[in-house]
């Protein structure tokens, strides 16, 4: 524990050193007024300012927009770092110096393969862009562009390049440009393909490229549009260790101050769409990456705006792709409203046609989503009894997508109270034959129930056992089938482990932030708030995979110790039991299982 010491000593002297006046002022136009100093809030937008940072307290507060907090949160919030890398950042700036972090072996191994895959990608997007240059003026990629007014500077900011046809380049204009072993990882990442025959050939040909960069600026993929008509339209990368297409946006990396700025994104679905905006002055956009939005993409961006507009298409499939956004949406409580979009536009001919004043007023007038979603369902079934009940079971999926009892009920009383139905009649007619419907009743037991299991306190042991279940979900399977569910019973910590299994269920990979954002206003999201502060703040010490391995190795023995501790208890009661019965054929068995028992205990040194 000692490391925890130094590390709160390390916080604490770059916060005396820290000066938030100093800092603040750096990014914001401060006027002393009397003991505090004054200036326009960089988290909303505003002319007279509220935003006042206090010396003597070291803190900041908007009367604005209620953003409040130390040095380290405004640096957090303004740059979207994470506690670590402010941490860093200032204790940099102040020459502080902090515990260096132990790599690993197989972690160091494992970012530089990941460092090697960004230089070839990086690579190829230069290539790729020197290519378009290298184009002749009337050459058809060129050409294609300037008919969809895209102009240099645009593309220069979105890196937009073009892979040359077969008939200019052959098969390996790539690879041959690139030494052996970067094609290798050209391969990995998907840029390069492997023929019948074995031999190596370019992915993209003849297409515009949009490279596909992560939230930091890396280029994790491409996008490409064929030049003009044909089949397909596009072709991205495949999905790559660099490459997650769900937990990605287009152009949330260049619009990202736009974004934050505004406060809001609006999103549309076509790559030209976005960089169509983005050129007439519709600034603060993204795409989602060739397929519907995921609830990943949606926390992403939650971290940049707290309102988003869906800009679609107003055909069928628009309104498909709005009504179908819609469960993400609501489960990650965040506003959102939906333009749609006159027939026969999409956002690129839209804001062509009619300008971006149009487009604004198209923006300004879209309405909230859930309210859509409704009128659309009600549109659709009418409020018959029938009607009724046909859109209790379209709203289904909704419901199942919300990832905890109270997103649950939130879900629920939204359609009831718009359809004009009991919510205890909509919940039973949406659970009546629900997928994983007992999964669900588990979770959502009755309140009071969990009121009287969260009075228990955590003994020493549950939080820890808690607190690496949480905090690396991806073993929860292993520490369950050791009855960790029983160990954990009646506290939090079973609160926790019901809400665990039901996310991992669902999805294998899921993060300890999602945990926290699923759970309900409550003791559990406390102490998950605590775990994740924490964690984060012990982040840059220690080696967090290989400790979790160690970690997890511990748990186990120790849940195996405390399994057979149990099962020694039972045989104790089932052995007094036998005697008081004259039993002695069951006495010889339970004493010989007890014997067995309690020799393997001695090597848990009980
Ligand atoms: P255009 O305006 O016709 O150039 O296209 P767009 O960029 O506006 O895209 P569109 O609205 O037609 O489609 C929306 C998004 O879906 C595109 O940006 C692609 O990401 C994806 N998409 C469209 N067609 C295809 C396809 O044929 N294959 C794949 N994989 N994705 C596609
Ligand atoms: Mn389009």
């Amino acid at each position: 524990m000692g490391f925890i010491e130094t590390r709160q000593d390390i916080t604490a002297s770059v916060k005396e050193q820290a000066d938030i006046v100093k800092i603040i002022g750096e990014y914001v136009e401060l006027k002393r007024s009397g003991i505090r100093y004054l200036g326009c809030c960089p988290f909303h937008n505003e002319k007279t300012p509220s935003f006042s940072v206090h010396g003597p307290q070291q803190f900041y507060h908007c009367f604005g927009c209620h953003e409040s907090g130390d040095v380290f949160s405004f640096l957090m919030k303004y740059h979207n770092y994470d506690f670590p890398t402010a941490l860093k950042y200032l204790a940099d700036k102040f020459n502080i110096a902090l515990p260096r972090k132990k790599v690993t072996r197989k972690e160091k191994e494992r970012e530089e393969k990941l460092q090697r895959m960004y230089d070839v990608t990086e690579k190829a997007a230069r290539i790729y862009r020197q290519q378009l240059h290298d184009e002749k003026e009337d050459g058809a990629a060129r050409l294609y562009l300037r008919e969809r007014e895209i102009p240099e500077d645009i593309q220069s900011l979105f890196q937009i390049g073009y892979a040359p046809a077969k008939e200019a380049a052959g098969w390996n204009f790539l690879e041959t440009r690139l030494s052996s072993a970067e094609a290798e990882i050209a391969e990995q990442v998907g840029l390069l393909a492997r023929g019948e025959k074995g031999g190596r050939y370019d992915r993209f040909r003849d297409r515009i490229l949009f490279p596909i960069f992560d939230a930091k600026g890396r280029i994790i993929g491409f996008g490409g549009r064929i030049v003009g008509q044909g089949q397909p339209k596009y072709m991205n990368s495949p999905e790559s260790p660099i490459y997650n297409k769900s937990r990605n946006l287009l152009g949330l990396y260049q619009q990202r101050e736009e974004i934050r700025r505004s406060r809001k994104a609006i999103i549309v679905e076509g790559n030209f769409d976005l960089i169509s905006l983005v050129t007439h002055g519709c600034t603060n956009v993204v795409a989602p990456l060739g397929t519907a939005l995921t609830a990943s993409q949606i926390r992403l961006l939650s971290r940049y705006s707290e309102e988003m507009i869906l800009l679609f298409d107003g055909d069928e499939a628009g309104v498909k792709a709005a009504v179908r956004a819609a469960p993400y949406f609501l489960a990650e409580k965040v506003h959102a409203r939906v333009a749609l979009l006159p027939p026969g536009h999409d956002p690129d001919t839209f804001v062509r046609q009619k300008g971006l004043d149009a487009l604004q007023a198209l923006l300004a007038g879209a309405g909230d989503l859930s309210e859509f979603l409704v009128e659309h369902l009600i549109q659709q079934h009418g409020l018959t009894l029938e009607g009724k009940s046909r859109i209790a079971e379209e709203i289904k999926p909704l419901v199942t997508a919300a990832h905890s009892p109270l997103q649950r009920s939130v879900i629920i009383a939204h359609f009831a109270d718009r359809l004009g139905v009991d919510p205890q009649r909509l919940e039973e007619s949406v659970s009546s034959e629900e997928n994983g419907a007992q999964r669900m009743k588990e979770v959502a037991r009755p309140q009071q129930e969990r009121e009287e299991i969260r009075l228990q306190p955590l003994s020493p042991a549950q939080k820890r056992l808690a607190e690496f279940m949480v905090m690396n979900p991806r073993y929860f399977k292993e520490l369950e089938e050791k009855n960790l569910r029983e160990t954990l019973r009646g506290g939090v910590g079973e609160i926790l482990f019901l809400q665990i299994k039901m996310m991992t269920a669902a999805n294998s990979e899921v993060q300890p932030e999602e945990i926290f954002s699923a759970l309900p206003e409550g003791p559990e999201r406390n102490i998950v708030a605590d775990m994740l502060f924490n964690a984060s703040r012990s982040d840059f010490i220690g080696s967090a995979a290989d400790q979790a391995e160690e970690e997890l190795q511990e748990l186990l023995e120790w849940l195996d110790g405390q399994n057979q501790r149990n099962l020694s208890r039972s045989l104790t009661l089932q052995i007094e039991q036998a005697q008081k019965e004259n039993d002695f054929v069951a006495l010889e068995k339970l004493l010989l299982q007890k014997q067995t028992i309690e020799r393997e205990m001695r090597g848990y040194g009980e």
